[in-house]
């Protein structure tokens, strides 16, 4: 969980800086979207280590990999935790655990929802709610964000990721032996609310800069 957890965010940190290149411009936007898919002049990201267009595939082979291992070792967990102890009593204990950590499991399984929704939109195409955008990915992104439910859609998506992020940052370096000390705690404790609110930020600013048209 830990070690596929940290590759995931780390994803994400890459991934949210790329959105930011929204606000160079569209030549910026659109080298980096034909850039990452091999098919920019240069030839692409990793090229010529790798043929054009490889990476992509290498590099979504590797997310789904993360994401399925991810999920099997919650599936396993969920399963060990219920076996250890079913809540057979009519009243439930009441564990001391904050809002994040005990919505890990529902959590992760409606971020995992939504994330078919946002590949369906802006990976396959099939779900482009403001319709044919010409083949810009700029244009697509400016399309689709334009419409303010689906700002508000992806708020509450992103607020989703990262209480998920916010919780499962804390767990995967205690799982991996940080949580020595209460400053050990207290420090990672911190760097789990700077993940997730650098996060947070970094990926809403640029669908709220679309919405009130500050780019266009
Ligand atoms: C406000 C938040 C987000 C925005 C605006 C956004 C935007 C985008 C856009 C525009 C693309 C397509 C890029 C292209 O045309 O090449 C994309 C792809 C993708 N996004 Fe996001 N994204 C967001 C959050 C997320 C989150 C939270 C996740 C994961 C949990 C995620 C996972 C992905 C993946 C896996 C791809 C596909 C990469 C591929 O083509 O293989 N995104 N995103």
């Amino acid at each position: 969980m830990a070690v596929t957890g940290l590759i995931l965010i780390a994803f994400l940190l890459v991934h949210m800086f790329g959105n930011l290149k929204m606000f160079i411009g569209p030549e910026a936007f659109n080298h980096y979207a034909e850039w990452l898919k091999g098919e920019s002049e240069d030839g692409g990201i990793l090229y010529p280590l790798v043929p054009k267009g490889w990476f992509i595939w290498i590099f979504r082979v590797v997310l789904l990999a993360a994401v399925v291992l991810h999920m099997y070792s919650a599936a396993t967990l969920w399963k060990r935790a219920l076996a250890a102890n079913p809540s057979t009593y009519a009243a439930k204990r009441k564990l001391a655990q904050t809002y994040s950590a005990r919505t890990m499991r529902w959590g992760g399984i409606i971020l995992a929802g939504l994330l078919i929704f946002h590949l369906a939109q802006f990976t396959v195409h099939a779900a482009l709610v403001a319709g044919p955008y010409g083949g810009s990915p700029y244009a697509m992104v400016i399309g689709e964000f334009g419409i303010w439910w689906m700002v508000i859609v992806y708020a509450i998506w992103m607020l989703a990721v990262c209480m998920h992020i916010r919780h499962g940052f804390w767990s995967a370096f205690a799982t991996l032996g940080a949580n020595t000390s209460a400053t050990a705690r207290a420090v990672l404790n911190g760097c789990a609310w700077a993940v997730a609110l650098l996060l947070y930020i970094g990926f809403m600013i640029m669908p709220v800069a679309v919405l009130f048209g500050w780019i266009h």
